[in-house]
Parts: C-alpha cells; structure tokens; sequence
C-alpha cells in the first residue's frame, strides 16, 4: 500500500523528519526561509497531513487547496496562524506542541527581563562603542529584581513556570487569566484584575494566547496604569500589544523597558522601536534551544502520525 503523504513547510530538525519517513512519503520544503503561499497552495494538493509553522497562514483557502488534508500539526504551541473553525467543520484534526517548550520559553522570558532591567544589551553595546571609561556611579543606573512584584498576564504551563523563576528571586507574583481555574494556581501568588496587575507590578509578563479577547490587550489605557520603572516582557505574541502605544510609553519614559521575542507585524519591526535604547528586540526564540526544538519537532511528527493511523494524537486542540 503507498504511504500517505505529508508536507513539511520547512527545515525542521532531523529526527522528526526520520520518523515521518517510517510512516510518511515526505516532500518538504527544504530551506530556511519561510514558503511563499503560491508554493504552499501548490504543495499541499495531494497531502494528506500537513506539518506546518506558526509562520505558515492556514486559512479557508488553503485548506480548500488539500481536499485530501486529515491533519495540520503545527511545530509551536500557538495556533492563531491556522483557521480552527473551518479545520473542524472538514474533519481535519488540528495539534500544537504544548509543554515541551514551557521551560525554555520560560528561560528567556527571565533573559528578557533581567536584560532589561539591569540594561545588559545597552551595555554591551556602550563597552564595543569603546565608551567605557572607568566605573561611574550613575554609569547606566537599572532597576532591582530581587524582593520585587511581578505581574503575570496568562497563568497557564509557561506563565507558572516564570512565576516559579520568580520565587527563586523573592518577588511577590500577582496574576490575571480569566480562563483558568483559579485553584489550579498555588495559592502562594495572587490573583488580581488586570488594571491593578499593570498599576502594582514592578515587572509584567505576558502568556496569554493570541484571540480576539487579547488582541491589544495591552493598550494605552493600561500602559499607562504602569510605573516609570515598571519593565514589560512579551514572549507570546506580538498583536497582544498595542505596539504604537507601547512605543509612546517607552519613547516618554512611561515604563523604564520592553523585552519584546514577538511583534505585531512580524518579521517588521517599526525603525521608532528601533530606535528605542530602553527596548531589547529578539527575533521570537523562545523556545529555540536545541533540546527543545527537536522536541518540539518528534511532538509534532507524532501528533501526524497519530492521526494518520487513527489513534489519539499527543495534543490535538480541535
Ligand atoms: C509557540 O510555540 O507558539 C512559539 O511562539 C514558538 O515556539
């Protein structure tokens, strides 16, 4: 019997792409850069699994363009790029890689964090420049971590795994999710409103999922309930924040800095955010170590062939 066929959208780590093949006939897109859509639209006409990136739109057209799709797994835990009611009304299961990423996301959630606070990329680029000329007392003044309050936005998997971080630094955690059960969260952190979350935290994180309910979010309204000194971190998705608004609150000193992995219009970064010294701009790796991609890539190999051979997938969202 031939094997069913699957589409990976791009380079992905080797031991996925080994363990497809046993189940697999496996055509991919062999490169690093991102497909075009007229090369998605065409690749997909006979698959009948797709395994595809946060990066790829996964919309009406595209899953009208593989009449024969059974399965979209998507290598990331977010699935905002992927239209999940009309997956559903076709019977096309849909799977994410939750877990297998929470602790590193986590991770440089706290490299943002302490980066800004204590302004290690602002340094690193004043020593380079060769400015340093000898200790100074006001020489590049940063903002305490320790015995501070942090206020998480999401308190799922990853927000609970940056609030552990934070009990290692001796803060007290404030946090808002109005979906999560509240007794699934220890009670050593508090639970609050989102305005007095963003007027009492010394430093607000975000982990919540990209939907019409978080879409802006973080507004001006709220960026202006923060302190001068309050620091913002978002390693979730960009359109959860306003980012003109935030852009306004960095450039007048609203809020002491942004470390910002995601944004609204990625890959495109505005040049005033730029130009902002107070913000540190990754490019969305928070789950990037090798340990965790390659997890994250057999996790998705996995929920594909589960669904081809019609068992229960590892993480299936629909
Ligand atoms: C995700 O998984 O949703 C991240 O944004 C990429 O790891």
């Amino acid at each position: 019997m031939p094997k069913p066929g699957i589409f990976v959208t791009r380079n992905i780590p080797q031991p996925a792409l080994d363990r497809l093949e046993e189940v697999f006939s496996l055509s991919i897109h062999a490169s690093d850069q991102a497909i075009t859509r007229a090369q998605l639209l065409a690749a997909v006409k006979e698959s009948e699994a797709l395994l595809c990136l946060l990066t790829d739109t996964i919309d009406r057209e595209l899953l009208d363009a593989a009449p024969k799709l059974k399965c979209v797994s998507n290598l990331a835990v977010g699935y905002n790029n992927i239209d999940l009611e009309y997956a559903s009304s076709r019977n096309i299961v849909v799977c994410n890689t939750p877990g297998v990423l929470t602790e590193s996301t986590a991770d440089l959630t706290w490299a943002l964090l302490l980066a800004c606070a204590r302004r290690v990329v602002e340094g690193d680029s004043f020593v380079r420049a060769g400015r340093f000329e000898g200790w100074g007392p006001m020489l590049m003044l940063g903002v305490d971590v320790f015995a501070k309050t942090i206020g998480i936005i999401g308190m799922g998997r990853i927000g609970s795994a940056v609030a552990r971080r934070a009990e290692g630094f001796g803060m007290k955690v404030l946090w808002f999710d109005p979906l999560i059960d509240p007794q699934t969260v220890s009670a050593k952190y508090e639970r609050t409103d989102l305005r007095h979350l963003c007027a009492s935290s010394d430093f607000i994180s975000i982990h919540a999922p990209l939907t019409p309910a978080t879409r802006h979010l973080i507004n001006a309204e709220l960026l202006a309930l923060m302190r001068p000194h309050t620091v913002l971190v978002n390693t979730a998705r960009g359109p959860i924040v306003n980012e003109a608004a935030l852009i306004e609150a960095l450039r007048d000193n609203g809020i002491f800095a942004a470390g910002l992995d995601v944004f609204e219009h990625e890959p495109e970064i505005p040049a005033e955010l730029l130009a902002q010294d107070n913000a540190v701009l990754l490019p969305h790796i928070g789950s990037a170590s090798v340990e965790t991609r390659t997890k994250m890539a057999l996790m998705a190999a996995e929920n594909a062939i589960a669904v081809i051979q019609g068992t229960e997938p590892p993480a299936r969202v629909n």
